[in-house]
């Protein structure tokens, strides 16, 4: 027992740091911002907004971001704390080492699988979507056995249908370029980030003021066809808020899955050790990235809401199709443009972080290191976990919903923010003079809220979820069971320091 809930010292993480050929410390305050900016605009914005304002709010989807906002800034002020005392890899896996034992920590590595394969995953189909939007302007397509995954959600009834299809063809195909990219080392430069982040915000700033023309009062009426509520505990005991087959739909439903729009600023915490001055620099990025997206999203929730009827959004290219409603077809190119070049650079990214974590849990003995440690002699990357990440990113994409996708995302990475919030609190209790150059404001209220709102998105998901959820993490203790506990480095360093 003692040694599932070992606990790797912040003293051995620094040791850590200090011993081993780290990355190159390149990054400033701005690079940091611009690279949390650069993973956070992406599929949400540009194409779950679309989902969510038909399927389970209406524009009322402007308090799902309000209140799904807040949630992610109670938590990044947690992250941010912890990234300032232990500017490691590993993020929120190396925080919960630290703080709940090894046992923990493995649970929420193997849970931000979810959170970076899926999203990427997730994204794919985004571009997937978009890039059919925008050839289709040529007056081209591709075949409709190719166009999207072989099933979707039935809305009407919540259940699984066949859509009559084979498989997703585009999204296969930007996993597999991305892929190759990330094996060959091509790694998303600072510079390159920065331009895809500029495009990105030109493009969300001319929706909110070129849309803003084009707003009709009469969309935004009824506000909230579906409800404000939308919370469920497993679907049986009450449900507060149900629509077909008994999933949670209203605002606060919709918050659970916009959430997606939000995820990423996190990302900035596992550049930290390529921070300049990561103990100022990484809280700054996290909180800063957060606040803009926040701000831009809810003025774009309010201009496309006002500039189509809920009823008739497009659940697939939402925002260039809103600007041909209104009769600016040539609007649909720029935008299209802008979400291919942010959504490429957003799944470059979640396919970047995810063989990184594994590194972390690699070097730390959970996962094999000949497998997840290995890295190219010639490209110096981690290229067997790049290429296995690669490969299930394609498979998801190609073959599961976006709908599907969304929500396995959503609720894996809930649980890492509700894991890191308790962490810090864990971490005052047991650390308490540790140096914390970053604190959260308002310790145990902020933790303690961030939790609490991360716990209510959780639960505002459908049941069906949390199912998936506990399968895919006993899966992961099975793993663990079998092979983490018996090759785990701490473990053994534990064996021989005692006597
Ligand atoms: N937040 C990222 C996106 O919306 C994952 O694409």
């Amino acid at each position: 027992m003692k040694r599932l809930f070992a606990r790797k010292t912040l003293d051995l993480l620094m040791e850590e740091m200090a011993g081993e050929n780290r990355l190159r410390r390149v990054l400033g305050p701005y690079s940091l911002t611009a690279l949390g900016i650069g993973t956070i605009i992406g599929a949400g914005i540009f194409v779950v907004v679309g989902t969510v304002a038909h399927d389970k709010t209406g524009p009322a989807i402007i308090g799902s971001f309000l209140v799904s906002g807040v949630a992610c800034v109670f938590a990044a002020l947690c992250y941010a704390e912890f990234a300032s005392m232990a500017p490691v890899a590993g993020s929120a896996y190396t925080y919960a080492y630290t703080t709940l034992g090894e046992v923990f920590a493995w649970i929420i590595g193997w849970d931000l699988v979810l959170e970076y394969t899926m999203s990427a995953s997730s994204v794919a189909h985004g571009w997937s979507h978009y890039f059919q939007n925008f050839i289709g302007l040529f007056g081209l397509s591709i075949p409709e056995a190719l166009s999207r995954a072989p099933f979707d959600t039935n809305i009407a009834t919540g259940h699984l249908m066949a859509t009559g299809t084979v498989i997703d063809l585009p999204a296969l195909v930007i996993s597999t370029i991305l892929t190759i990219i990330l094996v060959i080392g091509i790694r998303e430069s600072a510079r390159f980030n920065a331009a895809m982040v500029i495009i990105k915000l030109l493009v969300v700033l001319f929706v909110i003021v070129v849309g803003a023309f084009y707003v009709n009062p009469a969309n935004w009426h009824p506000f909230a066809p579906y409800g404000w509520k939308g919370l469920s505990f497993f679907g049986e005991m009450f449900v507060w808020g149900a629509g077909p087959g008994g999933q949670p739909i209203g605002m606060l439903a919709g918050a659970g899955i916009i959430f997606f729009a939000y995820i990423g600023f996190d990302a900035v915490s596992t550049h930290a050790e390529e921070a300049h001055n990561p103990h100022r620099d990484v809280p700054f990025g996290i909180i800063a990235s957060l606040l803009i997206c926040t701000v831009l999203y809810i003025a774009v929730a309010v201009v496309l809401t006002g500039m189509v009827s809920y009823k008739d959004i497009d659940i697939d290219a939402p925002v260039s199709a809103a600007f041909k409603t209104v009769g600016l077809p040539w609007a649909q190119f720029i935008v299209s443009i802008g979400a291919l070049a942010g959504l490429t650079s957003v799944q470059m990214v979640l396919m970047l972080s995810q063989p990184r974590v594994l590194l972390a849990m690699a070097r730390d003995g959970l996962l094999p290191a000949s497998f997840f440690g290995a890295v190219h002699p010639k490209f110096r990357t981690p290229w067997k976990s790049t290429i296995l990440t690669g490969v299930a990113v394609g498979l998801f994409s190609a073959l599961i919903p976006l709908r599907v996708l969304l929500e396995l995302v959503n609720i894996g990475t809930l649980l890492a923010f509700v894991i890191v919030c308790v962490a810090v609190l864990i971490m005052r209790r047991i650390a308490p003079d540790a140096k914390r150059p970053f604190r959260c404001p308002w310790s145990p209220l902020i933790p303690l809220l961030g939790a609490g709102f991360c716990t209510i998105l959780m639960f505002s998901l459908p049941s069906s979820n949390w199912w998936r959820l506990l399968l895919w993490l006993i899966a992961g203790l099975i793993i663990y069971m079998f092979y983490g506990r018996h090759h785990s480095v701490l473990a053994k360093m534990r064996a021989v320091s005692k006597p």
